[in-house]
């Protein structure tokens, strides 16, 4: 019988709320995280990391049921009423807690941290039933990629049992440019079309060459475009956690499009 996996996807889950609040500019982001609902269809439970927590070592949200935590500012009123109310999974945030420390990875629970807009945006979109219980873990602050790839590949088991593991970040995080472009209604002086094609190439080869490819993304052409020096890359890193539970065969692209003003990005199911 073949084997059934739950998912190892890398979600580019665009700038703030604004693909949940169908703003033009993030709209194919929005579009593309809706329709990826039915592949979390048998799902048991997903295993979330999010670019916007990061910490010395892994932090995994062991709640019942953790509250939203909404983590940015200056947005309109709709952006702070959003409500996303999975349950949490307190025995599954242990079990990733224990795969971790096999592989020599230390990492904490905590049982009050709530879920950050990098879960609950792209999981508002993608399940919005919101049936399946959800588990957020942390980056760590060092942003090296080999570290998160061992992260990804400590916990891949989990998806023969049903648990999906997803990557939520950006392919592409030079928010300044962007933003500027935007705000001044014309697309970016240089766009992002050479990094993203070297991301796509390596997310799209067998696990040994992907995982050396991406942990040398900073190799990459215009990889400080894309990620300025400012510890930007904290959005490459759930890319190589998502990768590092991939499976053997190369990733497949299952979104390229733009944000902002004009930076490619994209999403990878591996
Ligand atoms: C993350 O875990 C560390 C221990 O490794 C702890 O000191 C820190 O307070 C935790 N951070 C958060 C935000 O939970
Ligand atoms: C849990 O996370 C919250 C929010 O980030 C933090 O304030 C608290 O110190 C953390 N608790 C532990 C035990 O690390």
């Amino acid at each position: 019988m073949t084997e059934i996996l739950a998912p190892a996807v890398f979600f580019t889950h665009g700038a703030g709320p604004l693909p949940a609040l169908d703003e033009p500019e993030n709209a194919p982001i929005g579009a593309f995280l809706r329709s990826f609902e039915p592949q979390f269809d048998g799902v048991k439970g997903i295993v979330i990391f999010s670019a916007h927590w990061s910490n010395e070592e892994v932090n995994i949200s062991s709640g019942a049921s953790p509250e939203l935590y909404f983590d940015y500012h200056g947005f309109p009123p709709a952006a702070f009423e959003f409500r996303y109310p999975a349950p949490g999974n307190p025995s599954l945030a242990a079990e990733v807690k224990d795969l971790l420390a096999a592989a020599g990875i230390p990492s904490t629970l905590n049982s009050t941290r709530g879920w950050d807009h990098g879960v609950f945006i792209p999981l508002l979109l993608s399940r919005p039933k919101a049936d399946i219980p959800v588990v957020q873990v942390s980056i760590k602050n060092n942003k090296v990629a080999a570290d998160h790839i061992a992260i990804g590949a400590a916990i891949q088991s989990l998806r023969k049992k049903g648990i999906a593991i997803v990557g939520s970040g950006a392919s592409f995080h030079n928010m300044e440019a962007a933003v500027g472009a935007m705000r001044a209604g014309k697309s970016m002086e240089r766009s992002s079309i050479e990094f993203e094609k070297a991301v796509r190439n390596a997310c799209c080869s067998p696990k040994v060459e992907r995982n050396e490819k991406l942990a040398r993304w900073d190799e990459f052409p215009d990889a400080r475009f894309a990620y300025p020096d400012d510890g930007s890359e904290d959005h490459f890193m759930p890319l190589c956690v998502a990768s590092g539970a991939g499976g053997e065969r190369p990733g497949k692209v299952i979104f390229e499009g733009m944000m902002l003003g004009g930076a490619c990005c994209s999403a990878f199911r591996f």
